[in-house]
């Protein structure tokens, strides 16, 4: 055992030596050893049996065992990874000192598994680190957009109201039509329902026939109020509140969707105005 502790002394290693089985099992629980080497002379020794013993302990531990002779020396690629792989190797002078390169090549690929593993729990770490960082920036902009929808449908509302109650005030003006642009939303959506208009254009149907007649505004109250039948010039007048609504539509973004409806309102089947 001197012997061996002489010859790898010349690598950096902290090398302890015992010649009972039961004290090397002992000592290996307290320290967590990187090589374990153990001779084999059965009966009197049973090296193979020791090593199997301190697998479960130092699982990524170099093993080697000193065999007697050459047939037993069955030489194994050794690899960290390979949890509880036992060398063996014949004890011969010649091959002391490929032993201690052995030894030395271990002891650095155990390094590097350390390493690697270090890093790994970095990665780890860092990982959690940013997920959690994401979850937390998901929640908050989860918050700010249910926060900006909901001022978006208040902004929609407020236009709403004041787009129909514009269209109120007109209908307000003209006795002869009031509660006309109602009854044309209403019959509208009775029809479109029936005629199984796509849900999802319902509202803006709704809107551009509650807003057909917005032209009306441009339309002078001489005309608009007149209490008796138009004459030429009136009529060609009164004629143009569509196409006043359309410019009127075409110049507000939430009423660009009903431009057409404002425009068309009182064009013919067959598009002669
Ligand atoms: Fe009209």
């Amino acid at each position: 055992m001197g012997e061996l502790a002489e010859l790898l002394s010349g690598l950096d290693l902290t090398v302890d030596t015992t010649g009972s089985a039961s004290e090397a099992l002992r000592r290996i629980r307290h320290s967590t050893p990187h090589v374990v080497i153990a001779g084999h002379r059965p009966p009197g020794l049973d090296g193979v049996a020791l090593l199997e013993a301190t697998i479960a302990h130092a699982p990524d531990a170099l093993r080697i065992v000193i065999v007697a002779s050459a047939d037993e020396a069955v030489e194994l690629d050794y690899r960290p990874a390979h949890a509880g792989t036992i060398m063996r190797f014949v004890a011969r002078p010649s091959e002391r000192s490929r032993l201690v390169a052995l030894v030395a090549e271990g002891i650095k690929l155990l390094g590097l598994v350390e390493e690697q593993r270090t890093l790994n729990r970095r990665i780890a770490i860092e990982l959690e680190r940013l997920q959690r960082r994401q979850t937390l920036l998901d929640v908050v902009v989860k918050e700010r957009t249910k926060e900006l929808e909901e001022s978006y449908e208040k902004l929609k509302a407020a236009n709403r109201q004041a787009l129909f109650g514009l269209a109120e005030a007109i209908e307000a003006k003209d006795p002869y039509t009031k509660g006309h642009c109602g009854r044309v939303a209403a019959y509208c959506l009775v029809l479109a329902r029936e005629a199984g208009y796509p849900d999802d254009g319902l509202e803006t149907l709704e809107f551009g026939a509650f807003l057909h007649d917005i032209g009306k505004i441009g339309i002078r109250d001489a005309v608009l109020l007149k209490p008796g039948p138009l004459d030429d010039n009136e009529w060609i007048h009164m004629r143009e509140h569509p196409v006043k609504g359309y410019e009127i539509a075409k110049s507000i973004e939430m009423l660009k969707p009903i431009m057409s409806a404002v425009r068309n309102h009182h064009e013919r089947w067959d598009g002669a105005g």
